[in-house]
């Protein structure tokens, strides 16, 4: 079942029955002021930082499930209904929600009475703005009550939920003409407010919640609305709110717009007060005039939509499925860069006060948004490794707003510092800018402390040779990529953290073959980098380190028929055919195919074999097969999770791409292929139902084969499966590989194909790459032409910028 449908020209997802399965959200912002907006309004908004700068209240995991968000509510006689159903739930005559790159458009009608709520973040501004249209369809005058209604959280997320005997006492606010603001803790050391505010005059407001909904009662019967008519109250302590009361009379056929603008202000210290308790109002004001007309709003608006055509024209598919199409040209790009923004922090998964930015995601998420904003993929860069210590480790995950290391997770994740070089590389090579390496980067943000990236990129290297296990294969300290493949950890308290519990690494012969094959594919890239800055002595022995690496992994990580996955810390085999359960894991298939490791001895396509005769099923390949059914203290938080979801046999979307490459390599097209379609969200949409989650982005986890609803989703958008995907699409299957002198052809497609167009911005010049595949193979490249030159090799020379080119590929 499906409820709604891609509507690819607008670049949409258009929702037709707002009672979707789960809340399916969308992200507003692009810069620093961010929103989360489900489809029926609900959500919330922030400055930067979710749990440090959160400007409104939300309730996770409430019941019911989404409430709280920026609600209008029409008082029509007696009929009070939402324009996106929530809260009320009013039966509406009609109901859309249109979900675009960085805006959402919510329509009810109701009676007559058409409700337009068009919500973005105008590009610059740190505001949410909301652009109402009320139409009367009707041929009677309506008179309608209109009530907007957001919620303050009190800024710091965490101690808002939490710390509520001091909250109680502590909100403020004040009310000038249409802006309510907001500015609890003004008074003392924060330097920020917010406002809410409408570009008309109100006939009253109210401020504070109870006074507004009536302390028993719901969002979906504030006791002002049922009662038409507003308190004006004013919030002192307690719970603050802003809601404007408007009386709108529309005539037959009138339409009315009104702007809404949620706004956030910073203020230097100085500059706080305009006079005594009463804030200084003139940046409020600045964005207020600068929204403060219809016609404003909408050119803000086009703004917009200029901005992600001109982010999304940087790279566009055409000639294949348009399932794939609308995947690769709009959703995908567009996930990778709200995975930018907010790393793993704020999702309908996730609650924006427990997690930063991971290290590895971090670095994972690069290679999905570095095509569309270099620049900025640059700052994350430095950035992040400013986080890493000088032996190379690095702390797990940073604080958006601070940019230091979180002590409270620490580091120890020995898969870390390889990201680094991953991330970098993905930079360089789409951009050509080795600049960056020259960059003085300090380790654990201490001053003093900096080397050049590059040497940064040397300690990740050495990082792991310096911390090898009895079988030469790399140590896997708290974890690798699977956080909850906790060999050193023994946690018998369930009040402990599986993340954050003491690792017990003295003495552990713990080892990971992920972060051996993770090697095999990052040393070489190290590697080539050292070649290509023409350090040749220090390309020559990462090469021999890579090696010895292959050779360990060809002796001691090779069961028979698959990789192992580790060594545990008695040094006992994890993974192996020799375990009662979770015989075989995909990671190290995953990375060791990748990698090609053994692929002279067969033993890459065995291992993809295994992969498809004991992890493949209809919904994706899961993570371990068979699932663990005890809790198991020497292998620690996987086996906490019942069989069949999240690391324990769940299909764990991001990892899928891993096996899709490793096909790749091994030249198999058709199979790449049938494991991309599995999971890509596009081709879930006729399962809805079962699926759950948005079919328009990825999701971190699938329920497994051996779980009780296998097919049914979890955790979507914030996942770096959205970036692996995007690399296995664009990278290894459609085979356009960004290289340090030019674009590398080698595409690996099903056979059916006859072929694809691929229109590519890179380094500032534009190609029209076109591949024709008449005789309907997977992989080979017979010719390419540029301009109709032909070229020796498949590599397309980089040409100079502002040149448009056409690049005809004949495969075999
Ligand atoms: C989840 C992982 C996650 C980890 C750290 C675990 O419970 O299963 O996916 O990476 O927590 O937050
Ligand atoms: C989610 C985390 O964000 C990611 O870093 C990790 O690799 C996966 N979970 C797997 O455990």
């Amino acid at each position: 079942m499906k409820y709604g449908y891609f509507d690819d020209i607008n670049r949409e997802y258009v929702i037709t029955n707002p009672r979707t399965p789960w809340p399916w959200i969308n992200y507003l912002g692009t810069n620093d002021f961010f929103s989360l907006i489900s489809n029926t309004a609900g959500g919330y908004a922030f400055y930067r930082d979710a749990k440090f700068r959160r400007i409104m209240r939300y309730r996770y995991n409430g019941v019911p499930m989404d409430a709280g968000g920026r609600y209008f509510y029409i008082k029509d006689g007696d009929t009070i209904w939402n324009p996106g159903w929530k809260p009320c739930k009013t039966e509406l005559d009609a109901y859309e929600c249109r979900h675009g790159m960085n805006y959402t458009q919510i329509k009810g009608d109701k009676n007559g009475i058409s409700a337009t709520t068009l919500f973005f973040v105008p590009l610059g501004i740190n505001a949410e703005v909301t652009k109402l249209t009320l139409t009367n369809n009707g041929n009677q005058p309506k008179s309608i009550k209109l009530f907007s209604f957001i919620e303050w959280c009190l800024w710091n997320a965490s101690t808002d939920m939490e710390n509520f005997q001091r909250n109680f006492s502590t909100g403020e606010v004040e009310i000038h003409g249409s802006t309510l603001y907001h500015k609890t803790e003004y008074r003392e050391r924060r330097d920020h407010y917010a406002f809410y505010h409408v570009n008309a005059p109100i006939q009253g407001f109210d401020t504070d919640r109870e006074a507004f909904l009536g302390i028993y009662n719901g969002f979906d019967t504030p006791q002002v609305v049922e009662a038409g008519k507003p308190s004006n109250s004013v919030a002192h302590g307690w719970s603050p709110i802003a809601s404007h009361y408007l009386e709108i009379t529309l005539q037959p056929g009138e339409t009315r717009h009104l702007v809404f603008v949620m706004g956030y202000v910073e203020n230097a210290q100085e500059e706080k007060w305009e006079s005594k308790g009463v804030v200084n109002k003139t940046k409020a004001l600045e964005i207020i005039n600068a929204l403060d007309t219809t016609e404003k709003v909408d050119e803000k608006f086009a703004e917009l939509k200029r901005y992600w055509d001109n982010l999304l024209n940087k790279f566009t598919l055409s000639g294949t499925d348009e399932r794939l199409a609308r995947m690769a040209n709009i959703w995908n790009q567009y996930q990778c860069m709200v995975t930018f923004c907010f790393s793993r922090s704020a999702s309908f998964f996730e609650s924006g006060i427990g997690r930063g930015m991971g290290f590895r995601d971090s670095n994972q998420d690069l290679v999905g948004f570095v095509h569309q904003i270099p620049e900025r993929a640059r700052a994350r860069i430095i950035d992040i490794a400013s986080t890493q210590f000088p032996d190379g480790g690095c702390y797990h995950q940073y604080q958006p707003l601070t940019k230091r290391g979180n002590n409270d997770i620490g580091g120890g994740f020995n898969d870390d510092p390889l990201w680094l070089i991953f991330g970098t590389v993905a930079y360089i090579k789409e951009t050509g800018d080795t600049s960056i390496l020259s960059e003085q980067v300090p380790f654990d943000n201490q001053p003093g402390s900096e080397v050049s990236l590059m040497e940064h990129l040397k300690v990740s290297f050495d990082h792991v040779i310096y911390n090898l296990g009895p079988h030469g294969l790399p140590l896997i300290g708290r974890a690798d990529w699977n956080d909850c493949l906790n060999l050193n950890c023994f946690s018998n308290d369930p009040n402990e953290s599986f993340q954050t519990t003491e690792n017990k690494t003295e003495g552990s012969k713990a080892e990971s073959l992920m972060i051996a094959g993770q090697f095999v594919v990052c040393g070489t890239q190290y590697a080539e980098l050292c070649d290509y800055l023409g350090d040749h002595d220090e390309a020559d022995r990462a090469r021999s380190c890579v090696k010895e690496m292959e050779e360990a992994i060809k002796k001691y990580g090779w069961d028979g028929d698959w990789y192992l996955r580790a060594y545990d810390y008695y040094g006992r085999p994890v993974g192996s055919h020799t375990n009662e359960e979770s015989k075989i894991f995909i990671e190290s298939q995953g990375w060791c195919t990748m990698a090609g490791v053994g692929k002279d001895e067969g033993m890459v396509q065995k291992s993809l074999e295994s992969v498809k005769k004991y992890l493949d099923t209809p919904n994706g390949i899961v993570l371990n097969y068979p699932a663990y059914s005890k809790y198991i203290i020497d292998y620690g938080e996987i086996s906490s999770y019942p069989e069949g979801y999240k690391e324990n046999g769940g299909i764990f979307a991001h990892n899928n791409p891993w096996v899709i490459i490793g096909e790749t390599v091994a030249g198999n097209g058709d199979r790449a292929w049938e494991y991309f379609s599995k999971i890509c969200p596009a081709y879930t949409e006729e399962h809805s139902e079962l699926h759950k989650v948005e079919p328009y982005v990825y999701c971190q986890m699938i329920a497994g084969k051996e779980s009780a609803k296998p097919g049914e989703a979890k955790n979507s958008w914030l996942t770096g499966t959205a970036a692996w995907n995007w690399y296995a699409i664009t990278q290894f299957i459609l085979g356009i590989k960004p290289g340090y002198t030019g674009l590398e052809i080698s595409p690996c497609i099903p056979k059916e194909w006859p072929g694809f167009t691929v229109n590519r911005h890179f380094r500032g010049a534009d190609f029209e790459i076109k591949v024709e595949n008449p005789h309907h193979v997977s992989t080979g490249v017979k010719s390419i032409t540029l301009n109709g030159e032909k070229l020796t090799g498949n590599v397309i020379p980089t040409q100079p910028a502002g040149s448009k080119s056409t690049v005809i590929v004949e495969m075999e």
